[in-house]
């Protein structure tokens, strides 16, 4: 028999980890792997909340068969149909034939598309209820975190929140589920660069979705990926709560780009200006070296955000020009700009760069400074003259 991990009586963890995948949606580095949790309420009916990615199905349904203890599952609550969670459906539906699918209009067409069952499926709307003997769920129907179907339910007996993706984290669970054991050196920083990658383009709609959480009686969470949130529960929704309004912290991101060194010495000159001029936090990213999921996090994390690329073909450095995209596509907000480049016999980098601080309403600090072949001793001036105004801007947008 599978060991059994009881968060509460009647109340099962059922999730895997995942040690092996390198790129999550193929996209994304797991340095510290992933976890995909469900869930399994034993009531009177049986309830199984998500299912997992389907290269884990043998380890999911022994947990499951462990978990029962001989009963069988009356529904399958489906808050999320990214593959990662919905991986599963089929072959849970095959073990358990009498399961009833559980989802909103959205995740029922979406059921159909993947699996073509349309079959045993029970519509919710938001607010509606389902029993499950002492325990109940309330379903929250919060679109676009991070699919148009997605949802959470809430167990109020207990104030346990099921929440789809919102409030993830990258990092497989080691050993305990709770997040009473938790430092803050591996999963703050991967919940960062969770939420920057994964969720960060739909800042308005997680602001609804917390709208609606606010006067509810949580208190634990239960996310599909990562811890479940009971010590720092408030912590992680402030957390999300400033990330989605796009608010950040004092400190500055350089991102660069440098084929043979000129524009990573004006880099190497604005960081250490920075810093002279009081900014405590300067993150220097080169972007050749470094993945730009990375990046971002520290973009989404950081106020001041300064960009360096060459001229390239008569285009911005083609990693640059990626990472602009990204930021764009993220609808980030409210930063602070500086743009810096060199190149050698046609300059566009620092017209393209200011074009990108217009477009995003960035407030740009000084001209973009653009240097001819290697930097000259004006152009050193002029750097030096633009990271100092930077962190002058900077600091003195910092409540006092
Ligand atoms: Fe973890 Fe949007 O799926």
């Amino acid at each position: 028999m599978y060991p059994i991990q009881e968060i509460k009586p009647s109340f099962f963890y059922v999730g895997v980890n995942d040690r092996n995948k390198h790129l999550f949606e193929n996209l994304w580095p797991l340095p510290y792997g992933v976890s995909y949790n469900s869930y399994l309420l034993c009531d009177q009916k049986v309830a199984l909340i998500d299912t997992v990615d389907i290269a884990f199905i043998d380890l999911y349904l022994q947990k499951i068969e462990a978990a029962l203890q001989g009963r069988s599952i009356d529904y399958l609550v489906i808050h999320h149909m990214e593959p990662d969670h919905s991986g599963s459906i089929r072959q849970i539906r095959q073990r358990y034939p009498n399961i009833q699918i559980v989802g909103n209009a959205r995740t029922l067409e979406m059921v159909a598309g993947f699996f073509s069952i349309t079959d045993q499926t029970i519509e919710v709307k938001d607010g509606d209820t389902l029993s499950l003997g002492a325990r109940e769920l309330t379903f929250l129907l919060t679109p676009m975190v991070h699919w148009p179907e997605t949802m959470m339910s809430l167990d109020s007996q207990e104030g346990i929140l099921f929440s789809g993706d919102a409030f993830g984290c990258f990092g497989a669970n080691d050993g305990a589920i709770l997040d009473t054991h938790l430092t803050d050196e591996i999963w703050y920083p991967e919940m960062l660069r969770y939420y920057s990658n994964i969720v960060g383009k739909f800042g308005s709609p997680v602001q609804q979705a917390l709208r609606k959480l606010k006067d509810q009686p949580i208190s634990m969470i239960c996310s599909t990926h990562g811890p479940i949130w009971q010590t720092q529960l408030s912590r992680v929704v402030s957390i999300y709560d400033q990330l989605s309004r796009y608010q950040a912290e004092p400190g500055v991101v350089i991102a660069y780009g440098s084929m043979y060194g000129h524009t990573e010495q004006l880099a190497e000159i604005i960081a250490s200006t920075l810093a002279d001029n009081g900014v405590d936090r300067v993150v220097v990213h080169n972007v050749s070296t470094t993945h730009p999921s990375y990046i971002l996090r520290d973009i989404f994390r950081y106020q001041g955000l300064i960009v360096g690329s060459p001229t390239y073909n008569n285009q911005l450095y083609p990693p640059i020009a990626s990472l602009l995209d990204k930021i764009e596509s993220r609808g980030v907000k409210d930063r602070l700009f500086g743009a810096f480049g060199s190149y050698t016999w046609a300059g566009v980098a620092g017209k393209r760069l200011k074009a990108f601080a217009d477009k995003l309403a960035f407030e740009q600090v000084g001209d973009s400074i653009d240097s001819k072949q290697a930097p000259t001793a004006q152009i050193i001036r002029e750097t030096v003259d633009m990271a100092r105004s930077f962190a002058q801007q900077l600091l003195f947008k910092q409540p006092k």
